[in-house]
């Protein structure tokens, strides 16, 4: 298998987007607040706007991993609103064979670096605290916890925790 390669989803890409989500909500429920039920339902034109162009997209870094085209990780790095100095990172799947390659290591290099050139001073996630495997990658790449744990999605019993990553120091 050759190296994977990481890259930035632009508006054409809104169908790659959808697959790779899609296969993300159905592969790991208990990773995101959403449901592979809720978005499976999208028209393509939400689709599309998630790409951009809109104003929103302007301050996103939609990410995706592939190994010779074919897509096998996504993550999102977003500042909410210009001017924010805390870039958040949102989807973060790795396809199960593609695993423990560093592929989300290279996805958090990514945002990071990204997240910095937009002046932010930090990064912030939440996990699901019974997800050892992201627990682990977050806390391996410098997050710590944050606040307090909140329900993953409204009457679940599972918990997510904010983590954050201090960039630099505010001035
Ligand atoms: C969590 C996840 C994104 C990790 O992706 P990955 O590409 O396999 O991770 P990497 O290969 O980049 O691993 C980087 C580091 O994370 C940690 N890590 C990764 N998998 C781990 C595991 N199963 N257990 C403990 N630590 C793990 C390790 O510290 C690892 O560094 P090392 O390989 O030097 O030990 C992937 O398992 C996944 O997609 N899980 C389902 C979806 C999910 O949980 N998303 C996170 C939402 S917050």
């Amino acid at each position: 298998m050759s190296e994977f390669k990481i890259r930035t989803l632009c508006p054409e890409d809104w169908a790659i987007y959808k697959l790779i989500r899609l296969a993300s909500l159905a592969d790991s429920p208990d990773s995101f607040g959403s449901t592979y039920e809720r978005e499976a339902l999208f028209p393509e034109s939400e689709w599309r706007s998630r790409l951009g162009p809109s104003e929103r997209a302007k301050h996103a870094l939609p990410l995706v991993a592939e190994y010779d085209g074919i897509p096998v990780g996504l993550s999102w790095g977003l500042i909410h609103k210009s001017g924010s100095n805390v870039a958040h990172i949102y989807q973060m799947w790795v396809s199960p064979e593609a695993r423990g390659k560093g592929i989300a290591k290279s996805f958090l290099d990514c945002i990071t670096a990204w997240a910095k050139v937009k002046g932010c001073e930090s990064v912030a996630l939440s996990v699901t605290t019974a997800n050892d495997a992201a627990v682990g990658l977050y806390l391996s790449t410098g997050f710590v916890p944050s606040g307090e744990v909140e329900e993953l999605r409204r009457g679940s019993v599972l918990r997510t925790q904010p983590m954050v990553k201090v960039l630099r120091n505010a001035a």
